[in-house]
């Protein structure tokens, strides 16, 4: 071979090589790449969505990277599906959200959908909702009330997600629907404990979801379980300020699914407005919700510690003294101490229309300043173990 044949060969090798890497290696995409500023004032939403749109189409296990600093974004969409797994890094990034509600025209600012294999690790995500929560309620949009979630999870399947905190959210924090087999580690929840309808994390219509290690503060519940929740644990998690854990409200809207498998286990819950709860509305559509059970709970001053409500209506919006058809069967209550900020520390108020079934009750310790008490009706607990009140 000749000096020049030599040279065509091994170029055609470097060439193959080079063919061969690119279609093997994992996708790599930083946000930066794709114009992404991080000055915290240009709109960013863009480039992170076209950065994602590259990293989820690219050879998995492709990520996402979103580098330390600021970031201000409109909307986001993570949309799949995607090659294969994927994970977002986002340590020590702050994505921002304008502040002006008006400016919104969905009720989504960060949309996660249709992913497999998501890994969502670190980022701060911070809805600025204050002018939000002082405003009447959709006074400034004119076409529609969309007021942004600020994480909305709709169809994402056997993922992680990890070291998020999700800051002053407008709207609720985190909502999870239609995502099977999902865990939630270290997440950290932060808005003021006045401020409007921010629930922490509402989750319906999924089976399979861990939360472990979540420390929430907020201005209504820190967790609730709607309709068709499924197989969910969650532990060594705090409330407060909130209003606490729990199922419901169930039975505002027809067909929806039972709520069965719901597991709270080693929380604290400090300074709430409710502790451990299942509300349902009264004058209710049929639905049913079965084991539900809260263990290994502490109480710091919650105001109602445990509460069965099934004539849960605020602000009067129902027909009160209609019974609900919402059947609560298998439900316990066990080894929750602590204080109760209220005299009434255990209510279990069922419904007289489909009285409550197999309601354990067992070694709780709750006391109140002059004593507390315990109410039930439409139930008869099984009570197990020694018991501060005694349990009616
Ligand atoms: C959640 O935890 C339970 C009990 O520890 C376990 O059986 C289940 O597989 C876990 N689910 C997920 C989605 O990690
Ligand atoms: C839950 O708390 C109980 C009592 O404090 C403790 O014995 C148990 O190890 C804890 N479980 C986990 C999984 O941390
Ligand atoms: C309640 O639990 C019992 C015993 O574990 C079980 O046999 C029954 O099917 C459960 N009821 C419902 C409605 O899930
Ligand atoms: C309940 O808790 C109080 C205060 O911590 C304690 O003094 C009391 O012994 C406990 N009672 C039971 C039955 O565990």
């Amino acid at each position: 071979m000749d000096k020049h044949g030599y040279i065509r060969v091994m170029a055609l090798y470097c060439l193959f090589f080079m063919a061969l890497i690119a279609t093997n290696h994992a996708a790599v995409v930083n946000v930066k790449t794709k114009g992404a500023k991080g000055d915290g004032a240009t709109d960013d939403g863009p480039a992170i969505t076209s950065a994602w749109k590259e990293a989820c189409a690219g050879a998995p296990p492709s990520q996402l990277v979103i580098p330390p600093g600021t970031y201000m974004a409109l909307v986001v969409d993570f949309i799949g599906p995607c090659k294969g797994p994927i994970e977002i890094v986002a340590r020590g990034a702050t994505i921002k959200a304008p502040p002006e509600l008006a400016k919104f025209t969905r009720d989504t600012w960060i949309k996660f959908m249709s992913v497999d294999k998501l890994t969502l690790s670190g980022g701060t995500f911070d809805g600025q909702g204050q002018a939000t929560w002082k405003a009447t309620k959709c006074q400034d949009s004119q076409s529609s009330c969309n007021i942004p979630v600020n994480l909305r999870l709709n169809k994402i399947t056997n993922s992680v997600i990890r070291d998020v905190t999700s800051l002053n959210s407008k709207n609720f924090h985190i909502a999870v629907l239609a995502s099977d087999n999902n865990r939630f580690e270290n997440i950290v929840i932060d808005a003021p404990g006045n401020s409007v309808n921010t629930d922490g994390m509402h989750i319906a219509k999924l089976n399979g979801l861990n939360v472990t290690n979540a420390r929430i503060k907020t201005g209504d519940d820190c967790i609730s379980f709607g309709d068709g929740s499924k197989n969910v644990h969650v532990q060594q998690s705090t409330c407060g300020p909130g209003h606490g854990f729990g199922v419901g409200s169930l039975g505002k809207y027809p067909n929806e699914e039972a709520v069965q498998g719901i597991f709270f286990r080693n929380c604290t819950l400090t300074g709430t407005t409710n502790g451990v709860r299942i509300k349902s509305w009264p004058a209710s559509y049929p639905g049913a919700a079965t084991d539900i059970h809260f263990e290994d709970i502490i109480m710091n001053g919650v105001q109602n510690p445990i509460l069965v409500d099934q004539e849960y209506c605020p602000n009067n919006q129902c027909k009160k003294g209609v019974p609900s058809k919402v059947k609560l069967t298998n439900v316990s209550f066990r080894k929750i101490r602590g204080t109760s900020a209220t005299k009434v520390a255990v209510k279990i108020a069922c419904s007289p229309g489909v009285p409550c079934e197999n309601v354990e009750v067992a070694d709780i310790n709750l006391t109140f300043n002059g004593g507390a008490t315990s109410e039930c009706s439409n139930a008869k607990p099984k009570v197990v173990g020694q018991n501060v009140p005694k349990i009616c």
